[in-house]
């Protein structure tokens, strides 16, 4: 028997906090580990933008061919971009059936309200976790400062963020995976460790177990 399909969500009341670059960046890691496709659910179709060149190495549908997609192909993984603001009705959609919500942010304190009422909307024992993403380099203390913040309020933080730099723009622009950018490798090293820290690392293992 094949094994389960694992979905991912990503969504935000916040626009610009990282949601379409992690799901992305995401689908390429888990491209190491399996079939993959990034369903693009937000009418901007910023992800099917980024896919355009056909250089990323996963599937990439919208809300309305995935199921298409889904009868024809086993996937591994499932990552769903979605747009910012989903009604509280959406929000519960979102959520049903799937084995891991993440919540990026940006970690100044606008984003970080946001991701706390995004989380409070969330329907009870919601397996979900916070994502740092934009990080600021040191000697800025903005990634440090708030991951200590949420870890004092019992915020399912992942303990390790997605730092800022410039070679996201250029990926996305070229529409190829981080990892093959010039000078990407310090960016693509940030999901390399991810990929080794929960929940992240349970999904990837029980994947190739
Ligand atoms: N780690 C990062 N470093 C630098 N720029 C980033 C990073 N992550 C995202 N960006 C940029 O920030 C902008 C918003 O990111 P995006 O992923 O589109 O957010 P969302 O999908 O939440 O609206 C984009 O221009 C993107 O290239
Ligand atoms: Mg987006």
């Amino acid at each position: 028997m094949q094994p389960s399909t694992k979905f991912i969500t990503l969504t935000s009341y916040k626009g610009g906090v990282g949601k379409t670059t992690s799901a992305v960046c995401l689908s390429c890691l888990f491209s190491n580990y399996g079939q993959v496709m990034l369903i693009d659910s937000d009418p901007n179709r910023s992800a099917t933008a980024w896919a355009s060149s056909g250089n990323l190495p996963f599937k990439v549908a919208t809300e309305n061919t995935a199921t298409r997609l889904m009868a024809k192909t086993h996937f591994d993984f499932v990552v769903i971009d979605t747009p910012a603001r989903p009604a509280e009705a959406e929000m519960q959609e979102l959520v049903e059936g799937c084995d891991l919500l993440l919540l990026p942010t940006t970690p100044d304190s606008l984003a970080m309200k946001a991701m706390m009422l995004t989380s409070q909307s969330l329907p009870k024992g919601t397996n979900y976790h916070i994502l740092l993403t934009m990080v600021p380099p040191p000697p800025q203390r903005d990634g440090e400062d708030a991951l200590k913040v949420l870890q004092e309020k019992d915020f399912p933080v992942i303990k390790q963020g997605i730092r800022l730099l410039k070679v996201y723009k250029d990926a996305a622009a070229l529409g190829l995976p981080i990892s093959s950018i010039k000078g990407g490798k310090k960016a693509w090293q940030d999901w390399i460790e991810l990929a080794k820290l929960s929940p992240i690392s349970e999904l990837i293992n029980s994947e190739i177990s």
